[in-house]
Formats: C-alpha cells, sequence, structure tokens
C-alpha cells in the first residue's frame, strides 16, 4: 500500500475551504431553491367559470374547466420540443380526398403553437396547389413563381436559411415549397431528387409536411416513404374513399413499410357531406382498427372551394381536428 507523503498526509487532516463545501451535504435551502414567485392557477377562459372570474374581477378563479385543459393538452403536445428533424407524408390512393387542404391546415396549426417555423412541400407530380391553397390564387400569381424545380436547379449553392427562403413562400410562419406547375415537367421529380430536398431542409426545419400526389408509384414515391417518420392517409366516407385508405395500408405493410402502416393517422374528410345511407360509424370503425389514429375533419365551408385556406374562417370542429392531426403528427415523433 503507499504510504502518504507528510504533505499528502497534512492536506488529508485538515480540510480546505474548499473541500469541506465539496463533501459537506447542501443545506435544502441552497440545493433546492425552490420557485420564488407563487405558482399561479390558469384563467378559465369562455364557459361559466369564465364569466365568473371576469364578474369577480379574477378574485374568483375556478381554474379552467375539462375542455380548456384538454385544449392546452393538446397544445403541449404539439408544440414539443423535438431533437432533430422529422417529415410527415400525406399522401392517399384516390385524388381529390383531401391531401392538401389537410397538409395547409395541419401546417398553419403547427405554425401557430410550434416555437420553430414548419415547412411544407408540395411533392405532387401533377401541379400541386399546396402554395395556392396557403397564400391565395392572387398572392401565389403575383409572388415569385419559384418551384422545387427551381430549388434542384440551385440546390449545390444553397448553404443558408436565407438562401433557402428565396425558394420558399410563406403564409405566416409556415414556410412552403411549391410544386412543379409544368405537367411535362412535374412527374419527373426522382426519389434521389426528393431525398435531396429532403435532405436540406432537415437541416433548418424540425418539422415538415410533405403533400404527396395521387397514388403510390409515382417516381418520387419511394423517397418520400424512406425518408417519412409518419404518415397522414387522407380518406374520405365516400365507401370508395375509405375502401381506398385501407388498400393504402394494405400497400404499404406489403412493400416494407409495415411500421408507417402500423404508425399512420388516417384522417377522413367529410367533404362531400355523404348522405345518410353510408354509416360514417362503421367506416370510422372499421379504419380505427387498422391504424395508430383515426381523426374525422369535418364538411367546412371555409375549405370547400378548393381556395385560399386560412384557420380563423374555419369551424371550430374543424380548427380542432386540424389540432388534433397535428398532435398526432408530433406525438409520432419519438
Ligand atoms: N373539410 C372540408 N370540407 C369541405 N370541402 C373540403 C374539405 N376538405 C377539402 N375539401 C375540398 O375537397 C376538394 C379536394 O381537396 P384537396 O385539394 O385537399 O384534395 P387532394 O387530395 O389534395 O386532391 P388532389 O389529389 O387533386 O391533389 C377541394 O375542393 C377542397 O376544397
Ligand atoms: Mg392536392
Amino acid at each position: 500500500m503507499a504510504i502518504p507523503s507528510a504533505a499528502q498526509a497534512f492536506r488529508r487532516a485538515r480540510p480546505t475551504v474548499a473541500n469541506t463545501i465539496a463533501e459537506s451535504p447542501m443545506p435544502d435551502f441552497i440545493t433546492s431553491p425552490g420557485l420564488f414567485v407563487k405558482e399561479q392557477k390558469l384563467r378559465p377562459v369562455g364557459g361559466l367559470r369564465g364569466a365568473i372570474y371576469s364578474m369577480t374581477g379574477g378574485a374568483v378563479n375556478m381554474g379552467p374547466g375539462l375542455k380548456q385543459r384538454q385544449e392546452e393538452e393538446l397544445g403541449r403536445r404539439i408544440s414539443r420540443q423535438l431533437q432533430g428533424s422529422y417529415n410527415t407524408a400525406v399522401l392517399s390512393l384516390k385524388g381529390g380526398i383531401g391531401k392538401t387542404s389537410t397538409t395547409v391546415g395541419v401546417g398553419l396549426t403547427l405554425a401557430e403553437y410550434r416555437g420553430d417555423a414548419p415547412c411544407a412541400i408540395d411533392a405532387n407530380p401533377d401541379s400541386g396547389d399546396l402554395v395556392e391553397r396557403a397564400l391565395g390564387e392572387g398572392i401565389y400569381q403575383q409572388s415569385s413563381p419559384r418551384t422545387i424545380t427551381d430549388l434542384l436547379k440551385n440546390i449545390e449553392s444553397i448553404e443558408s436559411l436565407t438562401a433557402l427562403s428565396r425558394y420558399m413562400h410563406h403564409a405566416g410562419r409556415l414556410h412552403l415549397i411549391a410544386g412543379e406547375q409544368d405537367p411535362e415537367v412535374s412527374d419527373s421529380l426522382t426519389a434521389e431528387e426528393y431525398l435531396r430536398i429532403r435532405k436540406l431542409v432537415s437541416a433548418y426545419y424540425s418539422v415538415a409536411l410533405t403533400d404527396c400526389g395521387t397514388g403510390v408509384t409515382h417516381n418520387a414515391m419511394s423517397g418520400i416513404l424512406q425518408s417519412a417518420d409518419n404518415l397522414v392517409i387522407a380518406a374520405g366516407y365516400a365507401v370508395s374513399g375509405a375502401k381506398r385508405a385501407r388498400s393504402t395500408l394494405q400497400w404499404l405493410a406489403s412493400h416494407g413499410y409495415e411500421e408507417l402502416a402500423r404508425n399512420a393517422i388516417v384522417v377522413i374528410t367529410d367533404k362531400d357531406e355523404i348522405s345518410s345511407r353510408v354509416d360514417k360509424q362503421a367506416i370510422q370503425e372499421h379504419l380505427a382498427g387498422i391504424c395508430r389514429e383515426l381523426i374525422a375533419v369535418p364538411h367546412d365551408r371555409g375549405v370547400a372551394d378548393g381556395d385560399l385556406v386560412t384557420l380563423d374562417v374555419l369551424k371550430s370542429e374543424t380548427r380542432r381536428a386540424y389540432r388534433e392531426i397535428a398532435a398526432a403528427i408530433v406525438d409520432g415523433y419519438r
């Protein structure tokens, strides 16, 4: 055993001030100072609780009711901080079923709640209208017509968000990459090109949504599926729409994307106000059994025109549905 020198023995025997602080347990009031202000009870908004709060000038605070607490929980889920960059693809086997409307509605909702701006990419090979729906046709026509094709042409030279921003369109805090409008060019977006865009976007955005074209076999699709962290499958109540949602999940599961199929969020949009002959409940139950989550978006005149989608003109049920989709998407980034 090594014998300590006289100096070492002396240092051990005579604790210094530094030694004493390091070795002795800290009193509680130093290690955990606690909060310097009392935690405030949340203020109720709306309803009887809100009215009582206002009438008494805040003296009687019954706290938020169940609905408000649920809304706050949704907000917390949507705004959860993420380590890294994630992507959700919005797809369907049937066209005209709500992919773009859902991408814009959910994108605007993510932009409203998240600390960082989300991005939406139009990868529709058939002259996608994502940016038109987010900006309104008039503003989009006036803005610089930069599309995904222009971005690809210059992708090597983009080394900052400022440079990337020149190829993006902005609907408030939702940043968008427009799809190619020339039908002769648009279907040429390859999987490899999509992956290059995705890689660039992932350097600057923690959440990206990709609005896909109809079907699962167009050129870019294998790149989209390879790099997607989760999927939103758009569906409708019309029997054909519901069947195609099931076929989409089956196709994914049998082509190596079991995980994506299992974790998919099916969004069923009542865009045609379907007749009472169709058993909505049965369709919902059937689809709910084969995906992670099923969320219904009600018919909404604010979306029905196929033009600009803005959250403030939507019914509260539609906004709520978009919030639930956004929360389910962020929950899936684990
Ligand atoms: N909640 C809703 N209520 C009423 N109409 C809706 C709703 N959601 C979407 N629509 C309408 O349904 C039509 C198709 O929607 P959308 O363009 O989003 O579908 P899509 O799947 O992206 O179509 P495409 O395959 O052509 O890209 C549009 O006219 C849109 O306005
Ligand atoms: Mg579309």
